[in-house]
C-alpha cells in the first residue's frame, strides 16, 4: 500500500499484532510497529527495513510505493534485526542500490548475515550529507541509543528527524499512525515510557547527548523506528525524553511495589495506600508476582517516591522482588526517594538485603523502615501512618 506521510516521504513499515514478547522479553499486548520510510526525490531512498515477522508487508509496501523506480539508496540507521531483517534481500533484489550506513553497522550486519556488503556501501559518519535532490539527509551519531552503531538523520527540507529507536514506543497504533495536533498526545506516554525505560533507560547520558544535537535543529516532524510518527508535538516529546534521560520524575506520587505470600504484606501496603489517599497523595500499587517488571520499571521512571515492600524469604528478599530490584538497578535510575517495608515471622531481613542489592546513597533511603511481624498490628499501622505523614511533609516543603 502507498501511504504518503508528507511531502516526498512515504511510510513503508508494518505492524505485528501477534507477537507476544518483544525481544522475547517484553509483553506487547497491543503489538508493535516496525517503521520504515521511502523518500521519493531525484534519487530515491529506503530508510531502514523491518523485522522478519513483517518482511512480506514491508516488500509489498515498498513495491507499491516505489512503483517501478530504481532504489538508489538503502539507509540503515540501526543494525538490530528488528529493523534490518530485510537488508540482504533488498540488496540482492536491487543491485543498483547503494547501501548507506555507519562503519559499525556494516560490521554488525556482516556478522548477522554472513554477507559482506562493504563493496557497495557508502559509509557515513557524523555530519555527512546524503543528497537526494531537494531532500537531503545529514547524519548524526547516536551511540547507545540503543546500540553503539546507531545514527539518526535530519532532512532539512521536510524538517524531519529520522530518530532510530529514540521517540519510539511499544504498540501497533490503533488507527493513528501519525500523531498530530489533532490527537490526544498523552495517549503516547505509557507505552513510550515503558519502551524507553526498559530498552534505552540505562543510557540516559547518551540520550542527553543526542537531545543536545536535536536542539540545534529545526525539527517539526519525528519519524522513529517504532510507534507513531510525530507531525508536530515535538516540544512535548522532547520534554518527556529530557525528563526520562535525566531520570527526573514526571510527577509527584508514590509507587508501591510489593510482594505478598499470604496477603499480610498486601494488607500493610493497602493501609499505606489508603492513608496516602486520605492525605490527597496520588499512589499506585503494583504486585511483583503478577506484574511484568517492564511495567513496574516504567512507573519507577514516572513517580518520585518508591516504596518497596515484601516478605523475607529464606533470610533473603522475596524472589520476585529480588528479580525486579536487580533489573531496576540496571536501569541506572537515580533521584527517587525510597522507603522499605519488610515482613518476617522469625527473622526479618528483607530490608537489609534490598539495601545491599541496590547499594544507593543514604540520601535515597528517605523514610524510616517498617517491619511487619507476620501481620500488620496497631504498632505497624502507627508506623505506616507516620510514613504517610512523612511523605505528605515532603510534598508540602
Ligand atoms: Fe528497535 Fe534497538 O531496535
Amino acid at each position: 500500500m502507498k501511504i504518503k506521510l508528507f511531502d516526498s516521504t512515504y511510510y513503508i513499515g508494518a505492524c505485528d499484532r501477534e507477537k507476544q514478547l518483544f525481544e522475547n522479553l517484553f509483553p506487547i499486548p497491543s503489538g508493535i510497529r516496525y517503521n520504515s520510510y521511502f523518500i521519493d526525490d531525484e534519487k530515491t531512498a529506503v530508510l531502514d527495513t523491518a523485522d522478519e515477522s513483517v518482511k512480506r508487508e514491508f516488500f509489498e509496501n515498498l513495491k507499491s510505493t516505489a512503483e517501478n523506480k530504481k532504489i538508489d539508496y538503502l539507509v540503515v540507521h540501526h543494525a538490530e534485526p528488528d529493523h534490518s531483517s530485510a537488508v540482504v534481500e533488498l540488496l540482492d533484489l536491487h543491485p543498483e542500490t547503494t547501501f548507506v550506513t555507519s562503519e559499525t553497522a556494516l560490521k554488525f550486519l556482516r556478522n548477522f548475515s554472513g554477507r559482506d556488503f562493504s563493496g557497495r556501501a557508502k559509509v557515513v559518519k557524523e555530519g555527512d550529507v546524503l543528497s537526494l535532490g531537494k531532500n537531503s539527509l545529514v547524519f548524526f551519531a547516536a551511540p547507545m541509543v540503543h546500540w553503539p552503531e546507531v545514527m539518526v538523520s535530519y532532512n532539512a527540507h521536510s524538517k524531519t528527524l529520522f530518530s532510530a529507536d529514540a521517540f519510539g514506543s511499544f504498540g501497533a497504533t490503533d488507527g493513528s499512525l501519525i500523531l498530530s495536533a489533532k490527537n490526544d498526545i498523552s495517549s503516547w506516554d505509557d507505552e513510550a515510557r515503558r519502551y524507553y525505560s526498559n530498552i534505552v533507560g540505562r543510557f540516559g547520558g547518551n540520550v542527553k547527548t543526542l537531545l543536545k544535537k536535536v536542539a540545534a535543529l529545526d525539527v517539526k516532524r519525528i519519524c522513529p523506528l517504532h510507534g507513531n510518527v510525530f507531525d508536530g508535538n515535538i516540544e512535548y516529546a522532547v520534554k518527556k525524553y529530557t525528563d526520562w534521560a535525566s531520570y527526573s520524575p514526571e510527577e509527584n506520587g508514590v509507587l508501591i511495589v510489593y510482594g505478598s505470600m499470604y496477603g499480610n504484606t498486601k494488607r500493610a501496603v493497602d493501609a499505606l495506600s489508603a492513608l496516602l489517599s486520605e492525605r490527597k497523595i496520588k499512589s499506585k500499587m503494583l504486585d511483583v508476582s503478577y506484574t511484568d517488571i517492564s511495567y513496574i520499571i516504567s512507573e519507577c521512571f514516572r513517580f518520585d517516591v518508591l516504596i518497596f515492600a515484601c516478605p523475607t524469604y529464606y533470610g533473603q528478599i522475596f524472589p520476585k522482588m529480588e528479580y525486579f530490584l536487580s533489573n531496576y538497578k540496571k536501569t541506572g535510575i537515580t533521584g527517587r526517594k525510597i522507603g522499605f517495608l519488610e515482613n518476617g515471622t522469625w527473622a526479618a531481613a528483607a530490608t537489609k538485603k534490598m539495601k545491599d542489592l541496590l547499594i544507593l546513597s543514604d540520601e535515597a533511603y528517605h523514610f524510616e523502615n517498617i517491619t511487619v511481624n507476620s501481620s500488620p498490628d496497631d504498632f505497624t499501622i502507627t508506623k505506616i501512618m507516620k510514613l504517610s505523614d512523612d511523605i505528605l511533609k515532603l510534598y508540602k516543603k
